[in-house]
């Protein structure tokens, strides 16, 4: 199934349970946002999973872009991406967790034909404040699916105060053969869908309090949706990665990590400079430094004359389709040169400073540290394009 196809069949499916599309917000959080991205579906739904009335009613599905920087030194491995898309679905004070795991398991099976053969269950088993989710544990076991349970990794929450409560995560079998061990003792069960039961409040001093309307929050990552349809191996296989790895993997001899973290770190970019964010050195302009900084480091260590203005228009515009973005391609082309442009300035401009400190000996943690504190430089580009003399 194509991703296209794969956001039509999931808002459908919700739609016919009686599901308004709630509109899709910008990666770039409003200024009285303590956090800088938009990290999941339910991210910009904050004000009305807390209690407020949303205008589209109390059942609301949608995709919605986002950015995970925690995850970042994970990027490069099969299934961690940066930005990425997040099919979520919501219930504001209506249904309850036995309806969300049936309709996504009904979802899953006659929609994806994922069956319960492959799935495997997991669930809050409670901790000295909250009691184990008992109803999520018998709709799991009703269905026949195996469950695990978890405490903390069961807790969901998109900061230390706000919204939080129980989850129950859904895991596929992507191994090959049939499935071994749970979720916590086989690498192979791969996470695709959460939901969370939105039941507390987490006050500053750490205090649960309910929230005075328990809602349902339900998030599924299409790209890992995608690569467990496919039956691959990887998310960088599918197609909302493929004209980047093509490309990118097309002009230069790269691959695994490297080849991962290239094309994760420049289709995020695309995607955060597209919501309007420049390079800086500060926020979210340091985030999109860092982003298209880290695709250099990697491209530049076996060969430092590598451009990114080599590669083809084809990536971006298929990102920016993709992101339902309407970035000019131009634009986005001239903000990565640029910084491409600085980078190289500062590493010419590094080039002596490292010889200097090289020649009284081999480089100290210390050194590494002033390095990358004082002049920007990375161990990776010390170590690589700098470690030969000028
Ligand atoms: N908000 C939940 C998550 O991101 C669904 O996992």
């Amino acid at each position: 199934m194509e991703p296209d196809q794969i956001v039509r069949t999931f808002v459908e499916h919700y739609r016919r349970r009686d599901h308004r599309y709630a509109p899709e917000s910008s990666l770039v959080r409003p200024p009285d946002d303590p956090v800088l991205f938009t990290t999941s579906g339910m991210h910009p739904l904050t004000p009305y999973l807390a209690g407020r009335p949303h205008p589209s009613g109390r059942r609301l599905v949608n995709v919605q872009r986002c950015l995970r920087t925690t995850d970042l030194d994970e990027v490069g491995d099969r299934t961690h991406l940066t930005v990425f898309d997040m099919l979520g679905s919501w219930s504001l004070g209506d249904y309850d967790i036995a309806e969300s795991l049936n309709w996504g398991y009904e979802l899953l099976r006659d929609g994806f034909g994922v069956g319960p053969g492959r799935l495997h269950a997991t669930v809050f088993g409670g901790d000295d404040q909250v009691g184990p989710d008992e109803t999520a544990w018998r709709t799991w076991t009703a269905l026949g699916v195996p469950v695990e349970l978890n405490r903390e990794e069961n807790w969901w929450s998109n900061g230390p105060t706000g919204p939080c409560g129980p989850d129950s995560e859904i895991f596929v079998w992507t191994g090959e053969g049939p499935p071994t061990g749970t979720p916590g003792t086989d690498g192979r069960w791969l996470e695709v869908w959460n939901h969370v039961r939105m039941r507390y409040h987490r006050h500053d001093d750490g205090r649960l309090t309910p929230l005075p309307q328990p809602g349902i929050d339900t998030g599924m990552g299409l790209e890992r949706l995608e690569m467990v349809l496919r039956g691959g191996r990887s998310v960088f296989e599918g197609e909302g990665l493929a004209s980047w790895v093509d490309d990118v993997g097309g002009l230069w001899p790269l691959d695994g990590t490297p080849l991962r973290r290239v094309c994760d770190h420049l289709r995020s970019a695309v995607v955060v400079i597209g919501d309007g964010v420049r390079p800086s050195n500060t926020g979210r302009g340091y985030v999109l430094r860092r982003l298209v900084r880290r695709a250099l480091t990697e491209l530049w260590r076996d060969d430092p004359a590598r451009s990114l203005s080599a590669l083809p228009d084809e990536p971006y515009a298929d990102t920016v389709r993709r992101f339902r973005q309407h970035s000019d391609v131009d634009v986005l082309r001239r903000t990565i040169a640029d910084e491409e442009h600085r980078f190289r300035g500062l590493l010419r401009r590094g080039r002596p400073v490292v010889d200097r400190l090289r020649s009284r000996g081999p480089l100290t943690g210390e050194d590494y540290r002033w390095l990358h504190d004082t002049h920007g430089l990375p161990r990776d580009l010390v170590d690589g394009p700098l470690a030969e003399r000028g």
